[in-house]
């Protein structure tokens, strides 16, 4: 039988090796050791689709847990956040319903909180998160330990949720001095919506990760170690071959080392260089289609055209030539630029520059059906003609 293959590329598996998150993982958890007073204490995780914030959320999670910490963890994608937080912070005080002291009991019930037999499940508690929050953290507190709230996907949520959410933490954690931390995690367009709001002050506050590519070494970890672990041999051609396909990106990471680990004959002896060249084909295919491809589909005509108008260089590319192969202002063009830096597709490369941010996207645009077409509506008298053979790849690991 086939050796269990020890790599996850899925959104939001825990990786085998969760690489290059030591110093978040330890400033969190010097946090809930220091306590409010600690920057890191509220935070927040912001980094591109496939980057890790869902794992590292949910090593964040269980370190804290480990630490006989409670965390309660939500998204933000469907509305009724405050409400099912508010449950789940219920749900632990029901667990625990014996142990509190008659005071807090006291309280909750006079805020018309029941517990045990009194617990309505239905009941629309998301005006009552403060209060369920504050009995839990007094009573945690005591035992030197708290809460920490994770809320993942904020980027997707309701603002007036999510505002509310930052009063309530602010209110117990800040001004009452209680356990309460706080992570959430989204995609970076955060920044231009939910912390540009003038009202969030409390999410503004909060200490800052990118959770971005992973740097060499750690992307070597991320791909040598499992295999290691499981008594296999990559030698460091093969590694360094993963490492420039994925180009640290943690989703690539996952996909390269999936694809080399079915492509070699005896894995929990070795990859070679053979394999990872074989895996790399399959997973900058994949990466395609499941990056590239949703991110393609939410964009305008004009934006995929200035894609496309990028995609006939081989490498970086100056904005004067998108500019004029466009036939558009410069203005026009810059317009497209920061929507598509926003996105999270391209990236400024120096001054005037532009460049894919994972070379995939650019094989994946130049194998679709509309490329040529696109082209022809282009004008590329600074390339030389392309006729419609495409232009040849400097990427694909197979060229
Ligand atoms: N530090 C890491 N080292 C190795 N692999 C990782 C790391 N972080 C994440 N991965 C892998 O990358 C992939 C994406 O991770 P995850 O789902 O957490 O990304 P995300 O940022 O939450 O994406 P999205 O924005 O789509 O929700 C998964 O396959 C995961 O196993
Ligand atoms: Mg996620």
């Amino acid at each position: 039988m086939r050796p269990l293959n020890p790599f996850a590329p899925t959104f939001g598996a825990t990786p085998p090796m969760l690489a290059g998150r030591d110093g978040l993982l330890r400033d969190v958890l010097d946090a809930l050791a220091t306590g409010p007073t600690h920057p890191s204490y509220t935070s927040l995780l912001l980094g591109r689709r496939g980057s890790g914030k869902t794992v590292a959320l949910e090593a964040l999670r269980s370190a804290a847990q480990e630490r006989g910490w409670l965390a309660i963890s939500e998204a933000a994608v469907t509305g009724g956040l405050l409400n099912r937080l508010a449950h789940s912070t219920a749900e632990h005080l029901n667990k625990i319903a014996d142990e509190l002291a008659t005071e807090t009991t006291r309280d909750l019930a006079a805020a018309g909180l029941g517990l045990g037999p009194k617990y309505n499940p239905e009941a629309d508690l998301s005006r009552r998160l403060a209060h369920l929050l504050r009995a839990l953290a007094s009573h945690l507190a005591a035992a030197d330990s708290g809460i920490v709230v994770t809320v993942d996907e904020m980027h997707a949520g309701d603002v007036g949720e999510l505002r509310m959410l930052g009063v309530t933490v602010q209110e117990v954690t800040r001004v009452e001095q209680l356990p309460l931390a706080f992570v959430g995690a989204g995609l970076p367009i955060l920044e231009d919506t939910l912390l540009a709001d003038s009202s969030v002050t409390f999410l503004q506050r909060c200490a800052r990760y990118d959770i971005g590519f992973l740097e060499p070494p750690a992307a070597v970890t991320a791909l040598a170690e499992p295999v290691r672990q499981r008594g296999g041999q990559m030698s460091s051609g093969a590694v360094d071959h993963a490492v420039t396909t994925s180009q640290g990106y943690p989703f690539l990471i996952q996909l390269v080392g999936f694809h080399a680990w079915e492509a070699a004959e005896d894995p929990t002896s070795r990859v070679t260089l053979d394999d990872v060249t074989s895996g790399s084909a399959t997973a900058l295919r994949q990466v395609g289609q499941l990056v590239v491809a949703p991110m393609w589909k939410d964009l305008p005509d004009g934006a995929r055209r200035f894609l496309v108008a990028m995609a006939v260089d081989d490498g970086v590319s100056r904005m004067a030539a998108i500019t004029k192969r466009l036939r558009a202002s410069s203005g026009y063009a810059s317009v497209y630029r920061q929507r598509l830096i926003k996105v999270g597709i391209v990236a400024p490369e120096g001054h005037g520059r532009l460049d894919f941010v994972l070379a995939a996207a650019r094989q994946w645009i130049r194998s679709l059906d509309e490329y040529p077409v696109v082209c022809e509506s282009l004008s590329l008298a600074d390339r030389d003609p392309i006729g419609f053979a495409r232009p040849v790849s400097t990427t694909n690991p197979d060229g």
